[in-house]
Protein backbone atom coordinates (compact mmCIF):
# COMPACT_ATOMS: atom_id res chain seq x y z
CA UNK A 1 0.00 0.00 0.00
CA UNK A 2 1.50 3.30 -1.25
CA UNK A 3 2.19 5.42 2.26
CA UNK A 4 0.55 8.80 1.54
CA UNK A 5 0.32 12.07 4.08
CA UNK A 6 -2.18 10.42 5.58
CA UNK A 7 0.15 7.30 6.94
CA UNK A 8 2.36 9.82 8.28
CA UNK A 9 -0.85 11.18 10.16
CA UNK A 10 -2.32 7.65 11.20
CA UNK A 11 1.26 6.81 12.31
CA UNK A 12 1.27 9.72 14.70
CA UNK A 13 -2.32 9.27 16.34
CA UNK A 14 -1.47 5.83 16.74
CA UNK A 15 2.02 6.58 18.31
CA UNK A 16 3.53 4.56 15.47
CA UNK A 17 6.87 5.05 14.42
CA UNK A 18 7.53 6.45 10.88
CA UNK A 19 10.79 5.16 9.52
CA UNK A 20 12.51 7.53 6.57
CA UNK A 21 15.83 7.07 4.46
CA UNK A 22 17.36 9.08 1.86
CA UNK A 23 17.78 8.03 -1.82
CA UNK A 24 18.64 9.61 -4.82
CA UNK A 25 18.76 6.67 -7.43
CA UNK A 26 16.28 4.21 -8.79
CA UNK A 27 18.52 0.97 -7.99
CA UNK A 28 18.82 1.95 -4.26
CA UNK A 29 15.12 3.34 -3.76
CA UNK A 30 13.57 0.44 -5.07
CA UNK A 31 15.84 -1.86 -2.59
CA UNK A 32 15.15 0.37 0.60
CA UNK A 33 11.16 0.65 -0.84
CA UNK A 34 10.84 -3.22 -0.78
CA UNK A 35 12.83 -2.79 2.59
CA UNK A 36 9.20 -2.14 3.75
CA UNK A 37 9.96 2.05 4.53
CA UNK A 38 7.34 4.73 4.64
CA UNK A 39 9.34 7.44 2.97
CA UNK A 40 12.17 8.04 1.35
CA UNK A 41 13.28 11.72 0.92
CA UNK A 42 15.59 12.77 -2.32
CA UNK A 43 17.24 14.81 0.24
CA UNK A 44 19.61 17.61 -1.30
CA UNK A 45 22.37 16.00 0.69
CA UNK A 46 23.11 14.56 -2.49
CA UNK A 47 25.29 17.33 -2.91
CA UNK A 48 27.64 15.89 -0.16
CA UNK A 49 27.57 12.04 -0.85
CA UNK A 50 26.31 11.61 -4.74
CA UNK A 51 28.44 14.88 -6.30
CA UNK A 52 31.29 15.19 -3.77
CA UNK A 53 30.16 19.17 -2.92
CA UNK A 54 31.57 19.92 0.88
CA UNK A 55 27.57 21.37 1.55
CA UNK A 56 24.51 21.22 -0.21
CA UNK A 57 24.57 25.24 -1.44
CA UNK A 58 25.26 24.35 -4.71
CA UNK A 59 22.52 21.98 -5.53
CA UNK A 60 20.50 22.92 -8.23
CA UNK A 61 16.44 21.82 -9.81
CA UNK A 62 17.71 19.45 -12.05
CA UNK A 63 20.57 18.03 -10.06
CA UNK A 64 16.77 17.28 -7.53
CA UNK A 65 14.54 17.24 -10.50
CA UNK A 66 17.01 14.05 -12.18
CA UNK A 67 17.47 12.13 -9.03
CA UNK A 68 13.99 12.64 -7.91
CA UNK A 69 12.71 10.95 -11.08
CA UNK A 70 14.78 8.18 -10.64
CA UNK A 71 13.91 7.57 -6.92
CA UNK A 72 10.33 7.66 -7.86
CA UNK A 73 10.54 5.17 -10.58
CA UNK A 74 11.55 2.97 -7.95
CA UNK A 75 9.41 3.76 -4.96
CA UNK A 76 6.21 1.56 -5.38
CA UNK A 77 4.94 2.22 -1.89
CA UNK A 78 7.07 4.82 -0.08
CA UNK A 79 6.20 8.07 -0.12
CA UNK A 80 8.94 9.98 -2.18
CA UNK A 81 9.45 13.41 -0.56
CA UNK A 82 11.93 15.93 -2.88
CA UNK A 83 14.17 18.71 -1.37
CA UNK A 84 13.48 22.24 -2.62
CA UNK A 85 17.62 23.16 -3.18
CA UNK A 86 18.96 26.30 -1.78
CA UNK A 87 17.53 29.56 -2.88
CA UNK A 88 14.80 27.71 -5.31
CA UNK A 89 11.76 29.20 -2.45
CA UNK A 90 13.92 31.93 -0.30
CA UNK A 91 13.71 34.71 -2.78
CA UNK A 92 10.08 34.49 -3.08
CA UNK A 93 6.89 32.73 -2.34
CA UNK A 94 6.02 33.03 -6.32
CA UNK A 95 9.49 30.92 -7.02
CA UNK A 96 8.88 28.83 -4.18
CA UNK A 97 5.53 27.33 -6.09
CA UNK A 98 6.69 27.57 -9.42
CA UNK A 99 9.48 25.29 -7.98
CA UNK A 100 7.76 23.15 -5.95
CA UNK A 101 5.36 22.35 -8.82
CA UNK A 102 8.42 21.49 -11.14
CA UNK A 103 9.43 18.84 -8.69
CA UNK A 104 5.97 17.51 -8.37
CA UNK A 105 5.77 17.67 -12.16
CA UNK A 106 8.66 17.00 -13.44
CA UNK A 107 10.02 15.02 -10.57
CA UNK A 108 7.02 13.46 -9.75
CA UNK A 109 7.30 13.72 -6.26
CA UNK A 110 4.42 12.89 -3.30
CA UNK A 111 5.97 16.31 -1.65
CA UNK A 112 8.13 18.86 -0.87
CA UNK A 113 10.69 19.55 1.95
CA UNK A 114 12.03 22.59 2.53
CA UNK A 115 13.94 24.43 5.51
CA UNK A 116 13.09 27.12 7.73
CA UNK A 117 10.41 27.92 10.21
CA UNK A 118 9.23 31.29 10.68
CA UNK A 119 10.86 32.96 8.12
CA UNK A 120 9.20 30.12 5.20
CA UNK A 121 5.92 30.18 6.55
CA UNK A 122 4.43 32.51 3.79
CA UNK A 123 5.98 29.88 0.99
CA UNK A 124 4.66 27.18 2.66
CA UNK A 125 1.64 28.27 3.49
CA UNK A 126 1.56 29.36 -0.40
CA UNK A 127 2.59 25.25 -1.44
CA UNK A 128 0.16 24.04 1.01
CA UNK A 129 -2.98 26.02 -1.18
CA UNK A 130 -1.35 24.78 -4.65
CA UNK A 131 -2.45 21.26 -3.55
CA UNK A 132 1.29 20.13 -2.72
CA UNK A 133 2.12 18.55 0.80
CA UNK A 134 5.08 20.18 2.61
CA UNK A 135 7.60 18.50 4.99
CA UNK A 136 9.41 20.93 7.11
CA UNK A 137 12.46 21.10 8.09
CA UNK A 138 13.95 23.07 11.26
CA UNK A 139 16.74 22.79 13.50
CA UNK A 140 20.28 22.67 11.69
CA UNK A 141 19.54 23.20 8.32
CA UNK A 142 22.35 22.83 6.52
CA UNK A 143 21.39 25.26 3.58
CA UNK A 144 22.13 27.71 5.93
CA UNK A 145 25.57 26.37 7.40
CA UNK A 146 27.56 29.87 6.38
CA UNK A 147 24.90 31.42 8.60
CA UNK A 148 25.64 29.10 10.95
CA UNK A 149 29.40 29.20 10.63
CA UNK A 150 29.46 24.74 10.61
CA UNK A 151 27.36 21.81 11.18
CA UNK A 152 26.78 23.10 14.79
CA UNK A 153 23.86 21.25 17.03
CA UNK A 154 20.76 23.92 17.41
CA UNK A 155 18.49 25.47 20.09
CA UNK A 156 21.35 24.41 23.34
CA UNK A 157 20.16 28.27 24.65
CA UNK A 158 16.77 29.43 26.26
CA UNK A 159 16.56 32.15 23.41
CA UNK A 160 17.71 29.23 20.74
CA UNK A 161 14.90 26.56 22.37
CA UNK A 162 12.20 28.76 22.32
CA UNK A 163 12.86 29.89 18.92
CA UNK A 164 12.71 26.61 17.54
CA UNK A 165 9.55 25.74 19.32
CA UNK A 166 8.06 28.84 17.92
CA UNK A 167 9.32 27.49 14.46
CA UNK A 168 7.72 24.20 14.97
CA UNK A 169 4.33 26.08 15.24
CA UNK A 170 4.93 28.38 12.75
CA UNK A 171 5.45 25.36 10.18
CA UNK A 172 2.09 23.62 11.21
CA UNK A 173 0.11 26.54 11.19
CA UNK A 174 1.26 26.99 7.86
CA UNK A 175 0.24 24.16 7.04
CA UNK A 176 3.36 21.50 6.89
CA UNK A 177 2.12 18.03 7.15
CA UNK A 178 5.29 17.00 9.29
CA UNK A 179 8.56 18.23 10.11
CA UNK A 180 12.11 17.26 9.91
CA UNK A 181 13.86 17.94 13.37
CA UNK A 182 17.96 18.11 13.36
CA UNK A 183 20.87 18.57 15.38
CA UNK A 184 18.95 19.64 18.31
CA UNK A 185 19.09 17.94 22.09
CA UNK A 186 16.99 14.88 22.46
CA UNK A 187 15.22 16.81 25.36
CA UNK A 188 14.13 19.75 23.69
CA UNK A 189 12.91 17.45 20.55
CA UNK A 190 11.01 15.90 23.09
CA UNK A 191 9.09 18.96 24.12
CA UNK A 192 8.47 19.52 19.93
CA UNK A 193 7.10 16.29 19.60
CA UNK A 194 4.62 16.07 22.54
CA UNK A 195 3.27 19.82 21.40
CA UNK A 196 2.97 19.07 17.93
CA UNK A 197 0.08 18.18 15.92
CA UNK A 198 1.87 16.70 12.82
CA UNK A 199 5.00 14.14 13.30
CA UNK A 200 8.50 15.35 13.97
CA UNK A 201 10.89 13.37 11.72
CA UNK A 202 14.27 13.31 13.86
CA UNK A 203 17.99 13.12 13.11
CA UNK A 204 20.23 14.33 15.40
CA UNK A 205 17.66 14.94 17.56
CA UNK A 206 16.62 11.78 19.51
CA UNK A 207 14.43 8.75 20.40
CA UNK A 208 11.66 10.44 20.91
CA UNK A 209 10.58 11.77 17.46
CA UNK A 210 7.85 10.77 15.81
CA UNK A 211 10.06 9.12 13.17
CA UNK A 212 13.78 9.06 12.32
CA UNK A 213 15.41 9.81 8.86
CA UNK A 214 19.05 8.86 8.02
CA UNK A 215 21.38 9.81 4.90
CA UNK A 216 21.47 5.69 3.68
CA UNK A 217 25.47 5.46 2.74
CA UNK A 218 26.21 7.34 6.04
CA UNK A 219 24.35 4.48 7.76
CA UNK A 220 25.82 1.94 5.55
CA UNK A 221 28.80 2.98 6.17
CA UNK A 222 30.10 3.84 2.54
CA UNK A 223 30.18 7.92 2.89
CA UNK A 224 33.18 9.25 5.46
CA UNK A 225 34.26 12.45 4.61
CA UNK A 226 32.37 13.93 7.74
CA UNK A 227 30.16 11.31 9.82
CA UNK A 228 28.14 13.19 12.64
CA UNK A 229 27.27 11.65 16.18
CA UNK A 230 23.59 10.68 15.41
CA UNK A 231 25.00 8.21 12.98
CA UNK A 232 24.63 4.38 13.53
CA UNK A 233 26.13 2.43 10.80
CA UNK A 234 24.00 -0.35 10.42
CA UNK A 235 26.27 -2.14 7.93
CA UNK A 236 30.08 -1.98 6.46
CA UNK A 237 28.93 -1.91 3.01
CA UNK A 238 31.68 0.48 1.94
CA UNK A 239 34.21 -2.08 3.32
CA UNK A 240 32.20 -4.96 1.66
CA UNK A 241 32.05 -2.81 -2.17
CA UNK A 242 35.69 -1.86 -1.61
CA UNK A 243 36.76 -6.02 -1.17
CA UNK A 244 34.76 -6.72 -4.45
CA UNK A 245 36.24 -4.31 -6.58
CA UNK A 246 39.41 -5.49 -5.49
CA UNK A 247 38.84 -8.79 -6.20
CA UNK A 248 37.11 -7.77 -9.36
CA UNK A 249 41.18 -5.97 -10.26
CA UNK A 250 42.79 -9.25 -9.48
CA UNK A 251 41.06 -11.34 -11.55
CA UNK A 252 40.77 -9.19 -14.11
CA UNK A 253 44.72 -8.88 -13.61
CA UNK A 254 45.06 -12.80 -13.36
CA UNK A 255 42.55 -13.09 -16.61
CA UNK A 256 40.64 -15.96 -14.50
CA UNK A 257 37.39 -13.14 -15.20
CA UNK A 258 35.23 -13.62 -17.29
CA UNK A 259 34.98 -17.48 -16.78
CA UNK A 260 33.85 -19.92 -18.93
CA UNK A 261 30.42 -19.36 -17.47
CA UNK A 262 30.22 -15.75 -18.49
CA UNK A 263 31.21 -16.33 -22.35
CA UNK A 264 28.44 -16.63 -24.86
CA UNK A 265 29.27 -19.59 -27.18
CA UNK A 266 28.77 -20.17 -31.26
CA UNK A 267 29.22 -22.87 -33.05
CA UNK A 268 32.76 -23.99 -33.88
CA UNK A 269 31.18 -24.48 -37.76
CA UNK A 270 31.01 -20.79 -37.93
CA UNK A 271 34.47 -19.69 -36.17
CA UNK A 272 36.15 -21.67 -39.01
CA UNK A 273 34.81 -20.16 -41.57
CA UNK A 274 36.43 -16.39 -40.33
CA UNK A 275 39.56 -18.43 -40.68
O1 LIG B 1 19.21 16.44 2.56
C1 LIG B 1 18.98 15.56 3.41
O2 LIG B 1 19.39 14.40 3.30
C2 LIG B 1 18.17 15.94 4.57
C3 LIG B 1 18.06 14.94 5.68
C4 LIG B 1 19.35 14.79 6.35
C5 LIG B 1 16.97 15.26 6.59
O3 LIG B 1 17.65 17.00 4.61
Amino acid sequence: MKNTVLTFKKAKEEGKKISMLTAYDYSTASLIDEAGINGILVGDSLGNVMLGYEDTVSVTMEDMIHHGAAVARGAKNAMVVIDMPFMSYQTSVYDAVVNAGRLMKEGRANAVKLEGGVEVKEQIKAIVDAGIPVMAHIGLTPQSINAFGGHRVQGKTEAAAKKLLEDAKAVEEAGAFSVVIEGVPAALAKIVTERSGIPTIGIGAGKDCDGQILVYQDMLGMYSDFTPKFVKKFANVGEVMKNAFKSYIEEVDAGTFPAKENCYTIDEDVIEKLY
